[in-house]
């Protein structure tokens, strides 16, 4: 049957995918409170739509840190996509690359850097984790600035693994015919079998529990490439995040995976846009799985949003082109939200446009 939207693929990703690989996409961490409020909070904000306005021509492009896409619609870091489909990340570069917008490549791809790269021209962000070894950080950074790569996005919300029950259970590992390619030359590409979750075990060894603020300067000393921090929560870090040099920011709760009992993302964003005084961009990922959650996040001041299992859900029901669909359809939605609004460009969108729950009546 068609699919219409971008749910429907979660439902085909769990039929078609080994118990092990699914429960590590589609998980959050301990209670998956979060991971529920991520979405549900999006109910809680409701439309003050406009009417008798043309809207017989929508503009959705926008400009990220200087760069022109076709709509504020964007793919997060999600790591290991060749456990969905031999093409994993080149396919998400390619339908990314397609519909006009920008991928955000995980540290922990399996593909790397150079590879996604010569999937052919693409505007494209790489994520960082910090390792304890500040060779391997150095190194990584400068490959992905010779290969193209436009932006950091530095992880803040990881120094130790989120609880994953589903993981530990599963014993989850990197299957063994995959590795994480670009530290494959490193010797960090595998990931060893635990008797806990593979993955938590790899990132208590390797990642850097001591990053701090200071780091944030030094990744500045070792490249020129734009720093957005992902994974901001609250005013006072919004506000450190610029202190310390931020092009951006991403608010953030790593798709309910860290701390649990953590606010939904859609509901920490304003706290953060108005601490950041426009000084700087404010993201948001988290939840969002409809054109009117797009919609929602730019009332509340995002500059634009970022989505993460619904890449990899579609791209295990039907590789590049499932990719390719969800793009289309949230940015048909997003444009069809628009014109029931009475929006035609994205500075049309305003607070005005939107009520939430906690907003105080008028
Ligand atoms: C992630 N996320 C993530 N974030 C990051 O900085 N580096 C990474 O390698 C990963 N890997 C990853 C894998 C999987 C399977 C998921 C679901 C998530 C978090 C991701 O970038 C983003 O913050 C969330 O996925 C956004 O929430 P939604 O869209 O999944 O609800």
């Amino acid at each position: 049957m068609e699919i219409t939207n971008v749910n429907e693929y979660q439902a085909i990703a769990k039929e078609k995918l080994p118990k092990m690989v699914y429960d590590y996409y589609a998980s959050g961490a301990e209670d998956q409170w979060t991971l529920q409020e991520n979405q549900y909070a999006f109910s809680k904000i409701l439309f003050r739509p406009r009417i008798l306005i043309d809207v017989s021509r929508i503009d959705m492009t926008t400009t990220v840190l200087g760069f022109k896409i076709s709509m504020p619609i964007m793919v997060a870091p999600t790591a290991m996509q060749k456990m969905a489909h031999p093409e994993g990340e080149y396919a998400t570069a390619r339908a990314s690359s397609a519909a006009g917008t920008i991928m955000t490549l995980s540290s922990w791809a399996t593909s790397s850097v150079e590879e996604v790269a010569s999937t052919g021209p693409g505007i494209r962000f790489f994520q960082l984790y910090v390792y304890k070894d500040r060779n391997v950080v150095a190194q990584l950074v400068r490959r992905a600035e010779r290969a193209g790569f436009k932006a950091i996005a530095l992880t803040v919300d990881t120094p130790r693994l989120g609880r994953r029950e589903a993981d530990i259970k599963n014993r989850f590992t990197l299957p063994p015919f995959l590795t994480l390619k670009n530290f494959e030359g490193l010797n960090l590409g595998k990931m060893d079998k635990s008797d806990e979750s593979g993955l938590a075990s790899y990132v208590a060894g390797q990642i850097d529990r001591t990053l701090s603020w200071k780091d944030v300067k030094w990744l500045q000393t070792i490249t020129s490439l734009p720093i957005l921090v992902k994974g901001v929560l609250t005013a006072e870090d919004a506000r450190l995040s610029i202190q310390a040099g931020a092009a951006g920011i991403i608010v953030s709760n790593h798709g309910a995976r860290q701390l649990d009992y953590v606010p939904a993302t859609i509901m920490a964003l304003e706290e953060v846009v108005k601490a950041a005084q426009g000084r700087v961009p404010v993201f948001l990922d988290g939840g969002v799985r409809r054109g009117t959650d797009v919609f929602k996040a730019l009332a509340l001041g995002a500059s634009g949003i970022f989505i993460g299992r619904p890449v990899v859900f579609s791209l295990a029901a039907e590789g590049e082109a499932g990719v390719r669909k969800v793009l289309q359809m949230l940015r048909e939605e997003f444009e069809l939200t628009m014109a029931l609004s009475g929006c035609r460009s994205l500075k049309e969108i305003t607070r005005d446009h939107i009520v939430t729950e906690w907003d105080v009546p008028r």
